[in-house]
């Protein structure tokens, strides 16, 4: 095996592990169902129209990191409660604070690409209903983080947890049923 295989600890494989799941998650971006009914207020090829569009367009950046570090946060809190490991406990107390933090931006990136795009249809109201989850997404992310904060690894925290859990889940499912088309989670029809 390696030398540099050898002498990594669990601690920094599993720092590798999360950088790598966050560049993964970058590497498909611009992607637009076909027949798209919703328009960004561009050019045909892209290109926003004002600084406050180009803004917008970072929501496409940020939006894996609350999603991906929302739910990792979930697996490294699996972990520690199976193998008490306190690496485990520290590591979700980042990422879960660090998801917290970058849902604020996320969510603002996310209003100015919505105010500055025009959405017709079923993306009408699929983009409201995302706009809402988004908000208390961000909203629930900051109230779990005080609620560990203050009361460490308790019951009010699990269930605030899983709660967030499912609204980040939620927010990015609707994102994507407006990105891809409203069927983009069903099953293949053969
Ligand atoms: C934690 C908060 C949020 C998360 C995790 C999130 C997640 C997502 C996801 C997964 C997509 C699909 C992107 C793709 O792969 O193409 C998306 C798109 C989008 N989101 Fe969010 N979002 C959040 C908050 C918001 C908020 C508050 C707004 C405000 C309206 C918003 C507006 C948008 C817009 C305009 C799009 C692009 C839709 C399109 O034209 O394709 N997002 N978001």
């Amino acid at each position: 095996m390696a030398d540099w295989l050898k002498s990594m600890t669990l601690n920094k494989f599993l720092i590798l592990l999360l950088v790598m799941l966050s560049v993964q998650l970058h590497c498909d971006e611009q992607h637009r169902k076909p027949n798209v009914q919703t328009e960004m207020a561009a050019d045909s090829n892209g290109r926003p129209e004002s600084w406050i569009q180009w803004l917008g367009g970072f929501h496409l950046l940020l939006l894996h990191f609350p999603i991906a570090l929302i739910w990792f946060t979930g697996f490294s809190d699996l972990m520690y409660r199976w193998m008490k490991n306190p690496i485990y406990s520290a590591m979700s107390r980042i990422t879960l604070i660090a998801a917290a933090i970058l849902t604020i931006p996320t969510a603002i990136f996310g209003l100015m690409l919505k105010f500055t795009s025009t959405f017709e249809g079923a993306d009408e109201a699929l983009i409201f209903y995302h706009l809402i989850a988004g908000i208390i997404t961000m909203g629930l992310a900051l109230i779990v983080v005080w609620i560990r904060e203050s009361t460490g690894f308790s019951k009010i925290y699990g269930i605030a947890f899983i709660l967030l859990l499912i609204s980040v889940s939620i927010t990015g499912y609707l994102g994507g049923s407006v990105s891809f088309g409203p069927e983009v989670m069903y099953f293949p029809k053969s």
